[in-house]
């Protein structure tokens, strides 16, 4: 018989476009255009995102808000459709839309602690600007609070038997992951902001 996988959790990367690609040009000024004018979401992250500034309380529907947002999310599409034929998802793929999509920057220092994304089947994150030393996507295993006097594992194991596995935040890349999976963004150790778009995924 040998050793089998099971209840496997996948997580899906890709590159959408290459970082001074014409669109993320300018969904980088897009950004930071939106920080400089919502007050409201500078205010909002002052209290729920200290030193950093996310539109998650502010300006949580970019897509609908931006055509160049709604491009983006045209070719984010794609790639949750063969994400969620991977997964074997049995609904219609063809309707699974954004619902929500958020800007965050990071400079240096801030961090996100662990999450899920409620209300939602896929989620995940495009990178628009990640200096070196940008802090990592860092998921956590979902059965870890289950382990109780299992031993822990050793560094070297591999990937897909670690309780955390770090992606590394690439301008350019998308990650995708399932809505109910913890996370968590450690502190940014990159001497400049680091950028980036998350986004929900719904069944229409
Ligand atoms: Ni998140």
């Amino acid at each position: 018989m040998g050793i089998e996988s099971l209840f496997v959790t996948q997580v899906y990367a890709a590159r959408l476009q290459q970082a001074r690609a014409p669109l993320n040009e300018r969904l980088l000024r897009e950004c930071l255009q939106l920080r400089h004018d919502d007050a409201a979401g500078r205010r909002w992250s002052a209290q729920n995102y200290p030193g950093g500034f996310t539109s998650y309380g502010s300006a949580s529907r970019m897509h609908e808000r931006s055509p160049i947002f709604a491009e983006l999310a045209r070719r984010i599409d794609r790639h949750v459709r063969s994400y969620a034929r991977a997964l074997a998802f049995d609904i219609d793929v063809r309707r699974l839309a954004m619902t929500d999509c958020w800007v965050n920057i990071m400079p240096r220092g801030v961090a996100h602690g662990g999450h899920l994304h409620p209300l939602s089947l896929v989620s995940g994150t495009y990178y628009v600007r990640t200096p070196p030393g940008s802090a990592v996507l860092k998921f956590e295993d979902p059965r870890l609070e289950r382990f109780m006097a299992a031993p822990p594992r050793r560094r070297t194991a591999r990937r897909a038997l670690r309780p955390w596995v770090s992606i590394e935040a690439e301008a350019g890349r998308v990650v995708l992951f399932e809505s109910w999976l913890r996370h968590e963004v450690p502190a940014n150790r990159a001497a400049s902001e680091r950028i980036s778009i998350s986004f929900n995924y719904a069944s229409r």
